[in-house]
């Protein structure tokens, strides 16, 4: 079985749009709200929930992840960058696991994978400090065998494989057939390391059939696709019973 770790980082990238400057990241008029969409989602079949405290603060803030960790169901993943900054506001919100991601301010979404070969120190300190906590790290990497061999070698439990290349090439098939194998090779190698294997970035409804192929992947983390279906088929509600409050 595969499971569904589901980001609801989008949720508040919509809310962001209208209220950043609101003092309450949630309550009145200021939504949507993240940790209900998370609650949501569990009540739907979520086996976890995802939140990326970037560093620009741009999406989820952090009263977000305490008001949702105040009544969690499941289990909270997560995301930070190695900064100093978010490392010390990870191991003070004590989530279930921690995904280590690269952040770079001009990107529009999380772009490309954690470089572990190139931060090795850097990303060793950071997983001995989790791991002290009692905290299972993530590394979100490419599928390139030599990040994951320096996953495993830092001591990292877990990686997550960037499936976006793949997400990207599911419209022309020889190159999609090509990502999903880049991507089963990685996961091989992910085990036979010993690391338990995650992936997500870019599944959708559709790509979903391909991705699944990977059936030896822990967990799925899929934010962006599940929002929008939420819009597409809730709209219709929230455009009726605004037109009914207009004329009762
Ligand atoms: N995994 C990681 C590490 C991410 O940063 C994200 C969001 O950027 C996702 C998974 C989910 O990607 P998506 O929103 O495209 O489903």
């Amino acid at each position: 079985m595969i499971l569904l770790g589901v980001n609801v980082d989008h949720v508040a990238t919509l809310r962001q749009a209208r209220y950043r400057d609101e003092p309450n990241t949630f309550g009145g008029f200021v939504e949507p709200d993240p940790a209900s969409m998370a609650w949501l989602a569990e009540d739907a079949g979520a086996d976890g929930i995802t939140m990326h405290i970037r560093e620009d603060r741009r999406h989820v803030q952090v009263e977000d992840v305490q008001r949702y960790l105040e009544r969690k169901k499941t289990r909270l993943n997560l995301e930070v960058s190695l900064s100093g900054e978010m490392v010390e506001l990870a191991l003070s919100l004590k989530p279930d696991s921690v995904c280590l991601v690269p952040e770079n301010r001009m990107e529009v979404t999380t772009e490309g994978g954690l470089d572990v070969v190139g931060n090795l120190e850097r990303a060793r300190e950071v997983v001995d400090l989790f791991t002290k906590r009692g905290i299972p790290t993530s590394m979100f990497i490419d599928p390139d065998p030599a990040q994951l061999e320096a996953s495993a070698k830092i001591g990292s439990p877990w990686v997550e494989l960037h499936t976006g290349s793949f997400a990207r090439a599911w419209p022309f098939p020889p190159k999609r057939e090509h990502e999903l194998g880049v991507l089963t090779k990685g996961m091989e190698i992910g085990l036979s390391l010993g690391l338990q294997v995650n992936a997500g970035h870019g599944i959708n409804y559709e790509n979903v059939e391909g991705a699944r192929k990977l059936d030896r992947v822990t967990e799925f983390n899929i934010g962006h696709s599940i929002i929008c279906r939420s819009l597409r088929y809730g709209l219709s509600e929230a455009v009726s019973n605004m037109r009914q409050l207009l004329n009762s």
